[in-house]
């Protein structure tokens, strides 16, 4: 029997669209009926897959999961325990744009059972929000975690390093900040500008308004130092969380437990297979009103694919991953340069290996994603 699986949601509707964001969203809401609908209908299509397995955390992300109404949530939550086995003590996180968040409606977030909630704030400066088109302002973002926190709701923010016109200084005070606006949880993402044109042709015309990569990395390692103080531990690449508030259903995607994903472009891992929706909403929505799965990917895990990605993902997590598995690993890979480069990077400082495990360092994480690429 499957145990402590997950269930994720995804919600593509957007008021407007961010200057960096490459999610898969849409800001003409006009589908949101039948697109909920869907949703229902896959539930219906995957209740028998997951005959038998008890899920523990629901996941309600996007896109802007908060612009739903609340009789809206409050069904679609209601579905979902019907459908599948939801543990009573379920984690279920909703992800929030501040602008969204009001008295009443929080209210109405926990009656419909979210107990987490995850803000969207990515800075406490007006400029930085302003400059990627952000619709709410830093004071909007201490409204909605101060009403959040009243209605007593477990509560996560997002902040972005490397924004434009950031500083390392309005960083430290975002970072500071935060840290002391009641959140259990905080994510930090480097900004991904790749994933943007106009970001990417702003940083190559006004480089002057983003920091360097040397100055993030600072930047980062001074977060890690304010968060220490405050009680956060660093238990993600991303991610740092006070004692017994890390985020369940997150760390189920690191740790290869057992996930479904519903609406469009949602991904999971399920008996051993990875399966992708389909990314666009109109084929998404077509294909549940014939009542198809709308797979676009669905492929099985091979035990040796299965053995690389617990290195890749289980790396990311401060605990890391078992040495004897991942020394294995690199024997039979069989690639000499490999072996002489984890040797190198635990000479060096960036792995550590105690206990039987081996993890990243502080200074590892900064190049994680250079070592973490060389198992994909
Ligand atoms: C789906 S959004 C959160 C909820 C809501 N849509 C909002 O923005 O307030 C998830 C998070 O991904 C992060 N994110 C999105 N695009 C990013 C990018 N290009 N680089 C770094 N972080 C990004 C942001 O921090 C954002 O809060
Ligand atoms: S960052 Fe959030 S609000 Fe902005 S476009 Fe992306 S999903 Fe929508």
């Amino acid at each position: 029997m499957t145990e402590n699986a997950g269930l994720y949601l995804h919600l593509p509707y957007c008021r407007s669209r961010c200057g960096y964001c490459a999610f898969v969203v849409s800001t003409d809401d006009s589908s949101r009926g039948e697109y909920l609908e869907a949703l229902e209908r896959e539930a219906a299509l995957l209740a028998a897959e997951a005959a038998g397995a008890a899920f523990d955390s629901i996941y309600l992300g996007g896109g802007t999961p908060s612009l739903l109404r609340p009789r809206e949530l409050t069904r679609l939550l209601d579905e979902l325990r019907r459908r599948f086995d939801v543990d009573a003590d379920s984690e279920i996180t909703l992800e929030a744009n501040p602008d969204d968040v009001t008295p009443g409606l929080a209210r109405a977030w926990k009656d419909a059972g979210v107990n987490r909630v995850s803000v969207g704030v990515q800075s406490f400066h007006d400029s930085e929000l302003s400059a990627v088109g952000r619709r709410h302002d830093a004071a909007g973002a201490r409204r909605a975690l101060d009403v959040l926190a009243q209605a007593g709701v477990s509560l996560s923010a997002d902040l972005i390093l490397g924004l434009p016109t950031q500083t390392a200084a309005s960083f430290r005070d975002s970072v500071s900040e935060v840290s002391r606006s009641g959140v259990a949880h905080l994510s930090i993402y480097l900004l991904e500008t790749e994933k943007s044109r106009t970001i990417e042709e702003d940083r190559r015309d006004h480089p002057e308004r983003y920091l360097s990569d040397e100055a993030q990395a600072d930047a980062w390692r001074e977060a890690g130092e304010i968060l220490a103080d405050r009680g956060f531990g660093h238990y993600e690449i991303s991610n740092w969380a006070l004692p017994g508030s890390a985020a369940r259903h997150n760390v189920k995607y690191w740790t290869r437990a057992p996930t479904l994903g519903l609406g469009v472009s949602a991904h999971e891992l399920w008996g051993e297979r990875r399966r992708a929706n389909v990314s666009g909403l109109p084929a998404y929505l077509a294909s549940l009103r014939e009542a198809r799965r709308p797979t676009a990917l669905d492929e099985e895990v091979t035990p040796e694919a299965a053995a690389r990605e617990r290195i890749f993902l289980g790396l990311r997590l401060s605990a890391g991953v078992p040495a004897a598995e991942i020394e294995e690993w690199i024997r039979e890979a069989g690639e000499p340069l490999l072996s002489d480069d984890y040797a190198a990077w635990l000479e060096t400082g960036l792995l550590e290996r105690s206990d039987g495990r081996v993890r990243f360092t502080a200074n590892g994480f900064l190049l994680s994603n250079e070592i973490l690429c060389r198992f994909v």
